[in-house]
């Protein structure tokens, strides 16, 4: 299996990294579609449909400029990316007003082009918005952002992967969970629950854990397949309770390597995550408790 996965949205909390071992839980050709209603970066899509492991794919996103981000990939590259292009060229002679005078602009016009230039430039890739529902992040200034050309190869080979394959919606991820049934696989990787309060409610607004177990139980009901990311520990912290064990789910801890803003701090501190495996998922197959991912080319692959 080969990984030159294209991943044209820098986003905090991208599944990129860790998308080989998910990956491994998906046996190819046995489910249609991959449904991934908590999109962001939409990694583990674009590594599912690099490997073609299903013929088609729903992302779905609560924030409305990432959705029409989406839009724009799948649909108009080519304006997307000359669009990008303007932008970054414009930052000269002075980037940081540049880049606050584009954050301004964005927080008028909401711009898929414009979300994307500020998620290249700002403070970790993170989306931030004030409780005015303004996006806030500050740029970072050691950078200028992904280079347009990079910007380009990156969003052709993401629509490559997508054209005519992929639907997008914007919601909340219980409506978009309705489309489901046993033909789709589901995808889910909520905002964790001790990391989103405090954050504007009307987009990063976190999940309720009881509705979370409530949407898992409902597809479990109707024999809809799952793969959640949810809880972790970064170094001896734990963050999120276990899962309750009514809904069958096998948890694997993924060893996600060491984390690079402990690595910053000079510290050695590994971030271990959770992927639960719906019960379907694991029948007649060995699934492991723990999956050391350092490396995944040399990774072994579970249900190959
Ligand atoms: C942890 S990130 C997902 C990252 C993604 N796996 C990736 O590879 O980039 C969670 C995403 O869910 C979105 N979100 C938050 N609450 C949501 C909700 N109730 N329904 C749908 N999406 C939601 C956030 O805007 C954020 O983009």
């Amino acid at each position: 299996m080969r990984f030159a996965i294209p991943h044209p949205i820098p986003y905090q909390g991208s599944k990129r990294q860790l998308a080989p071992a998910i990956l491994s839980f998906i046996p190819r050709g046995k489910y249609k579609r991959l449904i991934e209603p908590f999109a962001g970066s939409a990694a583990v899509t674009l590594a599912v449909a690099s490997q073609g492991l299903c013929e088609r794919y729903l992302i779905s996103e609560l924030l409305p400029p990432l959705a029409d981000l989406w839009r724009e990939l799948v649909a108009r590259p080519e304006s997307l990316t000359n669009r990008y292009r303007a932008l970054w060229n414009s930052q000269q002679p002075n980037p940081q007003a540049r880049f606050n005078e584009i954050r301004a602009e964005f927080n008028a016009d909401h711009d898929p082009a414009k979300l994307l230039y500020l998620l290249a430039r700002c403070v970790k890739n993170a989306v931030r918005f004030n409780p005015a529902g303004q996006f806030n992040q500050s740029p970072d200034n050691r950078r200028l952002g992904v280079k347009p050309d990079t910007a380009e190869q990156e969003i052709w080979g993401a629509h490559r992967l997508l054209a005519g394959r992929c639907a997008v919606l914007c919601g909340d991820f219980r409506q978009t969970l309705q489309h489901a049934t046993e033909d789709d696989l589901v995808y889910l990787d909520p905002p964790y629950e001790g990391t989103s309060n405090g954050r504007d409610r009307r987009y990063i607004r976190g999940v309720q854990r009881d509705e979370l177990v409530q949407t898992l139980h409902d597809l479990n009901r109707r024999g809809v397949q799952f793969l959640l990311s949810y809880d972790g520990t970064f170094g001896a912290k734990p963050y999120g309770k276990p899962l309750p064990t009514f809904l069958r789910a096998h948890r694997v801890h993924l060893d996600a390597g060491r984390s690079t803003q402990a690595t910053l701090a000079g510290k050695n501190l590994k971030t271990i995550e959770s992927l639960y495996v719906s019960s379907g998922l694991c029948e007649g197959r060995r699934v492991p408790a723990a999956l050391h991912w350092k490396e995944p080319a040399r990774g072994a692959l579970l249900f190959e």
